[in-house]
C-alpha cells in the first residue's frame, strides 16, 4: 500500500547518502507498533559502492550475490533483482521465496550446513546454479544428483569450525575421489574483510585446487567478503583501499562476491516507542517497546563499534533535538540484562514515555533474524521508502509469532 512522500527527515544528496534524520512514514509515527523502514535510494547506493569497491581490483566478468539471510524480506529482493547478478539462499525457506518472488531465470547459489533431506529432494524444482558443499555428509548425501557444486573451505584463522570443509573433511573426501566441483567456497567471517584475509583465503584455495586438479570441472571463485556498510568501507581505506590488492594470477576465473550487511544494513532504520524514562546509579535508561525480539542484537558493528550508528528522536512526527541533550542506555523491553541496544549516545534532555527513538543502520539481521517469540513482543510494520520519497507499508500479512497466532490483535 503506498503512502505520500516523507512527512520527516531530511533530504538526501542524490538521493544516496544516508540521512543524518531518517525519514519516517507519518502514519507509522501515529501508530504504536515498532517499525523498520528500508530506504531505496541507500540501497541501491550500497551496491553500486560494492561494486565500485570490488571492480577496483577485480578481473571483468565478477558477479554480485545478495545474501537472502541478511534480510529475506520481499520487497527489498525486489528491489534489489535488478542491481545484483544473483541471490544466494540458506535454506529451503529462502530458496522458495526466491523461486515464488522473482523471476525464474533469476540466478540462484545455496550456502550454509541447513540443507536439508527435503532441500535435496526438492533441488531439480528449485534450480540453484550452484550449491557450496558445507561437509562430507552433504557430499555423500547429493549422490549423483547433478546440481553444480562448489567445496566450502573452512578457512584457517576464521573462527567457527562447523563450517566448510576443515583439512581432516577434505582428507575424508579425498579418500573417494571426488570430481566435478565448479570452484571453491569462503566465508570470510561478519565484517571480516581485510586484504590479508582476502589473500589468504585466495591462498588456502589454490593450494587445494593445485593438490587435487583431478576435483575440479572448473575453477570459480564463490566468496562471502564480510564486508561492512559502505560508510565504513570508506572510513577505512587502510584496510579497505582496492589498490592495495594484488590482482588474482590465472586464467578466466569467475569472481562471485557474496554480501548481505554490505548491502542491505545501511538502508534500514528502526524506531519504537518510549515505554520508561528512569534515574539509574548507573545513569539515564531508556526503556523502549521493542529491542532483541525486533533485533537479532545490539546496534554496535562487530568491528568498528558505534562508528556508523546513528539515533534520531521524535515526538509524533517532530524531530527532538538529541544534540545538546544527556547520555542515555537505550534498553529493549525484554527482561535481560544483555537487552541493550546502545549506551552512551546523547539523547533529549526531555525525552519521554510516547517519544520515539529511531535507530540505524538496522537493514540486515533485524526482525527477520530475530528471536521474536520470546513474550509475545508487539508486532512490528516494515515499510519500503521508494526513491521517489513514497513509503509502501510491506508488512508481511501472515503472523510471524505464536502468542500473535494464539491472540490475533
Ligand atoms: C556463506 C555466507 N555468505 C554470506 C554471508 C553474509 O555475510 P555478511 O552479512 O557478513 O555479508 C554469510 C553470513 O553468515 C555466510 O555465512
Amino acid at each position: 500500500m503506498a503512502e505520500a512522500t516523507s512527512e520527516t527527515g531530511s533530504e538526501t544528496m542524490h538521493g544516496a547518502a544516508r540521512e543524518a534524520t531518517p525519514a519516517l512514514p507519518a502514519r507509522a509515527l501515529r501508530g504504536e507498533r515498532p517499525f523498520f523502514v528500508y530506504n531505496e535510494a541507500e540501497l541501491i547506493a550500497a551496491v553500486a559502492a560494492a561494486r565500485a569497491f570490488w571492480s577496483g581490483y577485480s578481473r571483468p566478468g565478477f558477479r554480485l550475490y545478495y545474501s537472502v539471510k541478511s534480510n529475506p524480506q520481499p520487497r527489498l529482493l525486489q528491489a534489489l533483482r535488478p542491481h545484483v547478478d544473483g541471490f544466494d539462499v540458506s535454506s529451503l525457506a529462502e530458496a522458495r521465496l526466491i523461486r515464488n518472488a522473482l523471476p525464474a531465470a533469476t540466478r540462484m547459489t545455496w550456502s550454509g550446513p541447513a540443507k536439508t533431506p527435503r532441500a535435496l529432494r526438492e533441488l531439480p524444482a528449485l534450480r540453484p546454479e550452484a550449491l557450496h558443499l558445507d561437509s562430507f555428509d552433504e557430499w555423500l548425501a547429493l549422490g549423483n544428483d547433478p546440481t553444480p557444486r562448489t567445496l566450502r573451505l573452512n578457512l584457517d584463522g576464521v573462527p567457527g569450525h562447523k563450517l566448510g570443509f576443515s583439512r581432516r573433511e577434505l582428507a575424508r573426501l579425498a579418500a573417494r575421489a571426488p570430481t566435478g566441483f565448479i570452484g571453491l567456497h569462503a566465508y570470510l567471517g561478519r565484517e571480516s574483510f581485510s586484504r590479508e584475509a582476502f589473500a589468504a583465503a585466495l591462498a588456502q584455495a589454490r593450494d587445494v585446487v593445485l593438490r587435487h586438479p583431478d576435483w575440479f570441472a572448473e575453477d570459480g571463485i564463490f566468496l562471502g567478503a564480510g564486508l561492512p556498510i559502505r560508510e565504513a568501507v570508506a572510513a577505512h581505506p587502510d584496510i579497505f583501499a582496492p589498490d592495495a590488492f594484488a590482482p588474482e594470477p590465472g586464467g578466466a576465473r569467475v569472481v562471485h562476491l557474496e554480501c548481505g550487511r554490505g548491502l542491505v544494513q545501511s538502508c534500514g532504520s528502526y524506531a519504537a516507542r518510549v515505554l520508561s524514562v528512569k534515574s539509574t546509579p548507573e545513569g539515564r535508561s531508556v526503556i523502549i517497546d521493542g529491542g532483541l525480539q525486533h533485533m537479532a542484537s545490539h546496534l554496535l558493528s562487530p568491528r568498528f563499534g558505534k562508528e556508523s550508528v546513528r539515533l534520531a528522536f521524535f515526538r509524533g512526527a517532530e524531530p527532538l533535538d538529541a544534540a545538546a541533550g544527556e547520555p542515555a542506555r537505550i534498553n529493549g523491553s525484554l527482561s535481560l540484562w544483555h537487552d541493550v541496544m546502545i549506551e552512551g549516545e546523547p539523547a533529549p534532555k526531555d525525552l519521554k514515555r510516547g517519544d520515539w527513538v529511531a535507530m540505524s543502520p538496522t537493514g540486515a539481521y533485524g526482525w527477520t533474524a530475530a528471536s521474536n517469540q520470546f513474550l509475545g513482543p508487539t508486532p512490528v510494520s516494515e515499510y519500503f521508502r521508494r526513491v521517489d520519497g513514497g513509503f509502501e507499508d510491506v508488512t508481511p500479512p501472515h503472523l510471524l509469532s505464536y502468542h500473535q497466532a494464539a491472540a490475533p490483535e
